[in-house]
């Protein structure tokens, strides 16, 4: 099996490029998915407080044969747990559930900006990874207005924003500012979320169709 191919963020960290989404899975069902993915190649899993399946995370990847150091675990602070002392017990939980010693990177999931806690919910990020914690820290749903109050507040740059990124909604301005301030893009629903529209689409059908022919080919 080849390695994933990884991206080396602004801190210095990598994180496998494609990662394993378990947005909507059951806990009881989670481990086999789990396995089955890291049987597919995939190192990079995504889940979040949110999605109420890391116990199912943390039990997936507690029965896999592979090194701790070979996988790459993200969850997100569900928005509820924002502030400064409140993320510190959120995250506690968090690494309860997952059962993990270190995580890869940890999200505030959306920024919330009628609640005003996304900045002290960063400060606690940043004193999170500075204890070792966790080695990577990110938003997700930021916009750049919201990054920016963040990093003039704390002079520290989140590694990545998770969006939402495919051929339908490409965020564009949001992207070219991310690329400009070194902040690595990670999308989701990458096939169109719900429904999953980009499968219907002839061009994408056609680019599909062309791929696996030439796959057939070689
Ligand atoms: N940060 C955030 O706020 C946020 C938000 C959303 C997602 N995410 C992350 O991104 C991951 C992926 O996002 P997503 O689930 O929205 O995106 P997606 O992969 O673009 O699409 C999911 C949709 O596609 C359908 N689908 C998936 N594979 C299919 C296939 N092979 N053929 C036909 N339909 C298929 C699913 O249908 P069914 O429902 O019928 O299975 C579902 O409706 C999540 O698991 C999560 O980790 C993050």
């Amino acid at each position: 099996m080849t390695q994933p191919t990884t991206i080396t963020l602004n801190d210095g960290h990598t994180i496998p490029q494609l990662g394993f989404g378990v947005w909507r899975l059951p806990n009881e069902d989670t481990p086999a998915i789990i396995k089955a993915a890291v049987d597919a190649g995939y190192r990079h899993i995504d889940t979040a407080q949110g999605y109420d399946n890391e116990e199912g995370v943390g039990t997936g990847i507690g029965q896999l044969d592979i090194p701790r150091d070979e996988l790459f675990i993200t969850s997100k602070e569900r928005t509820g747990d924002q502030g400064y002392e409140s993320t510190l017990k959120s995250f506690d939980g968090t690494m309860k559930r997952l059962m993990l010693e270190t995580l890869d990177l940890f999200l505030i999931h959306w920024p919330a900006p009628r609640h005003d806690r996304y900045v002290e919910t960063w400060k606690a990020f940043v004193d999170l990874q500075k204890q070792g914690r966790v080695r990577s820290i990110g938003v997700s749903n930021f916009l750049p207005e919201h990054i920016e109050r963040i990093i003039k507040e704390t002079g520290v740059r989140p590694a990545v924003n998770q969006i939402e990124l495919h051929p339908y909604y490409q965020q564009r301005e949001t992207r070219e500012w991310l690329k400009a301030h070194d902040i690595a893009v990670e999308c989701y629903s990458p096939i169109g979320g719900e429904g999953a529209a980009l499968l219907k689409n002839p061009v994408i059908q056609d680019i599909a169709g062309l791929s696996t022919a030439l796959l057939h080919r070689w």
